[in-house]
């Protein structure tokens, strides 16, 4: 595990396999700030490189998820500024091969939202409440809103939620595809069920489960021509591997697989 420290945000070790990353400034419902991402990018980038880590777990508070990018902090920002330091550009996950699991409570508003759609699967406890409320302050979403939104929503839905700033309830993201399910009630119950998750993804193959990842990705990016070539390729790729040799062969023999990642 790192030796990292950190302000606004704790790195811990739930179970096996997986590192849980929770979003820590309370006092600003996990208002999210230039020096918050930096250590979120700096947390996700070493649990990504750590070999005994297959999954990661990012949550918040049981208040909030995140209540936005830090409008304190942009209040006073010109265009310019913005402009020449590319403001909210670093704001990604791009570069993260292994899962991430959004565990969301409470607010997950503007950049909250924006931050969960950045992970690769989102649970929503039952005080979910998601929204794009940007257009109340004057401005439109900057952290991939508008895109990954529509995306995960569709156009008429996504258009609602960025132009009326309206919030949605847990049960209707999860009617409408934005979240994967809603957990029970009770406190720390979406942070256990995304942590059973991660560990269950840690114990299969992490070089099938990384390009699992990738090719799912794609098809965002790719024709449907392009993208099932792509994943046929991978797919080939994929009996170079011990762990396609292991998991046939225990299949075939009736036993548990043991993958050993490679
Ligand atoms: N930025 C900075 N501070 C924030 C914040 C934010 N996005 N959201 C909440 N806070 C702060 C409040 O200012 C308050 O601080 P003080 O105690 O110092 O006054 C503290 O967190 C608690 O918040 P409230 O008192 O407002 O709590 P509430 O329960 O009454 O309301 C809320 C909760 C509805 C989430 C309300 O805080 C709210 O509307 N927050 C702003 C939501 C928002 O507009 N988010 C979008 C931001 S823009 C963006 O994200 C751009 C992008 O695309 C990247």
């Amino acid at each position: 595990s790192s030796p990292s420290t950190y302000t606004n945000i704790l790195v811990s070790r739930p179970e096996t396999g997986v590192s849980l990353i929770t979003l820590n400034r309370p006092k600003a419902l996990n208002a999210l700030n230039s020096e918050l991402f930096r250590e979120l990018n700096q947390a996700l980038a070493e649990a990504d490189a750590d070999e005994s880590v297959g999954a990661m777990v990012l949550t918040g508070s049981e208040k909030a998820f995140a209540a936005g990018a830090d409008i304190k902090e942009m209040q006073s920002k010109t265009f310019a500024e913005t402009f020449k330091s590319n403001f909210l550009a670093n704001w990604s996950m791009s570069t993260i091969r292994k899962p991430v699991i959004a565990a969301v409570s409470g607010f997950a508003l503007g950049g909250g939202c924006e931050l969960a759609l950045m992970c690769d699967i989102i649970l929503a406890s039952p005080t979910a409440k998601f929204g794009q409320p940007e257009i109340n302050l004057g401005v439109i979403p900057g952290g991939g809103g508008s895109q990954r939104l529509t995306h995960a929503i569709g156009k008429s839905r996504s258009m609602e939620l960025i132009l009326t700033g309206r919030m949605i309830n847990a049960q209707e993201a999860e009617r409408w595809g934005l979240v994967s399910r809603v957990v029970g009630e009770g406190e720390g119950v979406v942070v256990k069920e995304a942590t059973e998750m991660a560990k269950l993804i840690a114990s299969k193959g992490q070089v099938s489960v990384q390009a699992g990842k990738e090719v799912v990705n794609a098809a965002y990016e790719m024709t449907l021509a392009q993208g099932l070539n792509y994943e046929r390729r991978v797919f080939h790729g994929l009996f170079a591997t011990n762990d396609q040799k292991e998991g046939m062969g225990a299949f075939a023999e009736k036993r548990k697989a043991n993958f050993t990642h490679d």
